[in-house]
Order: C-alpha cells, then sequence, then structure tokens
C-alpha cells in the first residue's frame, strides 16, 4: 500500500537512495533539503530549505498543511564538523541542524498524529551517540541527545498509537564520514533497505552494523573508566 513520506535531507546520501527505493515501490514522498533534489524536476515535491533557519518550523507547518497528512517522516539531515580550536563557530550549528530541527519536525508533526492516533517518526541517528569523541565532539553530542530523545518520545508515544524509531548506523559510503578508516562500511543502498525494515516493523531502535555497536561500545567503556579514575 503506498504512504505518504516526508523526508528531511534527501538531496543527497541515505535520504536520496532512501527516496529513489520508495518512489520505486509507489511512495508518495515530500522531500526538504538546501539544494534541489537530484530526481527533479520529474522526480517527488521538494521544498529547498534550510532547517537551521529561524522560518524552518513555520515553513513546515504550511508543508503540513498543504501537502500532508503524512503517515511517516524520516529525519536524515545532518552536517558534522571536525573540532578546531581556533574557530568553533560551527560547533553550535551542527547541534542547531542535527538535533534542534528534529526537534522542530517532531514538534510540528505530533499535533496531528496525536489527532488521528497514529503516525511514525524514524531519526537516523549514529553508532557514535555511544562514544566521546574528541575530533569531532559537536556531532556525538548532537547524535547523543538526538537517540536520547526519540527513545523518550518512542516510549512516552507508542500508547497513542504513534511510533518513534532511532536508528543507529555505523559508517556509511556518503560524503559524511571523514574518517580515514572506515570498518564495515555500507552502501547508501543498504542503509536506505534498513529504514524501509524499520518503516514496515517499527521497532524503537535498530542498531546496524551490531559489531562496530559492540566495538564502540567497548571503546566508550575504556573512556568512562578514563574519566571516572579522573
Ligand atoms: N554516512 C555515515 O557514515 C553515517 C553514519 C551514521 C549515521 N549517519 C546519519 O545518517 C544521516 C544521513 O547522513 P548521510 O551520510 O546521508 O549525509 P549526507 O550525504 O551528507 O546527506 C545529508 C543530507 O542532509 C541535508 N542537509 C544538511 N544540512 C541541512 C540543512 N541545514 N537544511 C536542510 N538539509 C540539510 C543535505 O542536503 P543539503 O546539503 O542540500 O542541504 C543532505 O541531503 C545523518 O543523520 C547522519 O548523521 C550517517
Amino acid at each position: 500500500m503506498s504512504i505518504k513520506i516526508l523526508i528531511i535531507g534527501n538531496s543527497d546520501g541515505i535520504g536520496a537512495a532512501l527516496t529513489r527505493t520508495l518512489i520505486a515501490r509507489g511512495d508518495q514522498i515530500v522531500g526538504i533539503s538546501r539544494s534541489p533534489s537530484p530526481l527533479s524536476p520529474n522526480g517527488p515535491k521538494h521544498v529547498v530549505q534550510d532547517i537551521a533557519a529561524p522560518d524552518y518550523p513555520d515553513v513546515l507547518r504550511r508543508i503540513i498543511v498543504d501537502e500532508g497528512p503524512f503517515d511517516t517522516c524520516v529525519f536524515c539531515a545532518a552536517i558534522g564538523s571536525g573540532l578546531k580550536l581556533h574557530d568553533l563557530s560551527q560547533e553550535a550549528h551542527v547541534i542547531e541542524v542535527n538535533l534542534t530541527a528534529m526537534v522542530h519536525t517532531l514538534a510540528s508533526l505530533l499535533p496531528g498524529w496525536v489527532e488521528q492516533g497514529r503516525g511514525h517518526f524514524i531519526g537516523l541517528s549514529s553508532l557514535a551517540d555511544d562514544f566521546y569523541n574528541t575530533d569531532a565532539p559537536s556531532y556525538t553530542a548532537s547524535k547523543a541527545g538526538f537517540s536520547n530523545y526519540l527513545l523518550s518520545m518512542a516510549l512516552k508515544l507508542r500508547s497513542q498509537g504513534i511510533h518513534v524509531t532511532n536508528i543507529r548506523f555505523g559508517f556509511v559510503d556518503t560524503k559524511l564520514p571523514k574518517a580515514s578508516w572506515k570498518p564495515l562500511m555500507m552502501t547508501t543502498e543498504q542503509a536506505a533497505t534498513h529504514v524501509i525494515r524499520c518503516l514496515n516493523t517499527k521497532p524503537m531502535q535498530l542498531s546496524v552494523p551490531k559489531l562496530a555497536g559492540l566495538a564502540l561500545h567497548s571503546i566508550r567503556w575504556v573512556q568512562s573508566l578514563r574519566v571516572w579514575l579522573s
């Protein structure tokens, strides 16, 4: 059955691969990003918008009225910024795009979903949410907040028929990850397949690949020990 899906951050990477797959199976997509959709002009409806701009909540509410109601929203947008101690100007911006804009997005969709007693919000987080990253603390802090917020909302909303899914990916082959070593890296198509599985099964959380999650968790354990010993 065809569903109507809002995808935030689908001009590139995992969001773009997901959009292609969902269109092929007949779903109706509305996308948002700062660049035009690579699938335009004959592709799905696309709104060019910076989700960190002050007018984003108003623009989004208008999209929901004009194009909704949406069955599902997949929040894929994110940026990363390596830590530069001589220039910290991007640190807060990373948190605005990755975390604050996600909170605005869910807040705009929820009133309609609560009224209907159904809805599904999927957010793309990271296995790095469980890790202290001295090279990119704003990215990992945004993902820690992202996962914590979505899981809290997942527990709160399930009894009202609204599903929230937090997907924690390891490395995916896009322009985003900057590490020189990217073990167990997935393709964007593989990542999109995991998102679609969550569309169907609606779990509260999915972490893939599991082995990478275990490895990062062990590093976090050593980091926590260092903090505790200090
Ligand atoms: N790739 C990985 O290794 C990896 C690992 C774990 C988790 N993830 C997560 O998976 C999600 C997708 O990542 P990706 O690798 O596909 O990244 P990507 O290829 O860089 O794509 C990011 C998307 O977000 C959009 N975006 C960024 N800033 C925006 C803004 N201010 N306003 C509107 N749209 C904005 C971009 O479009 P415009 O630039 O056109 O705005 C683009 O469509 C992210 O949440 C990321 O944290 C990725």
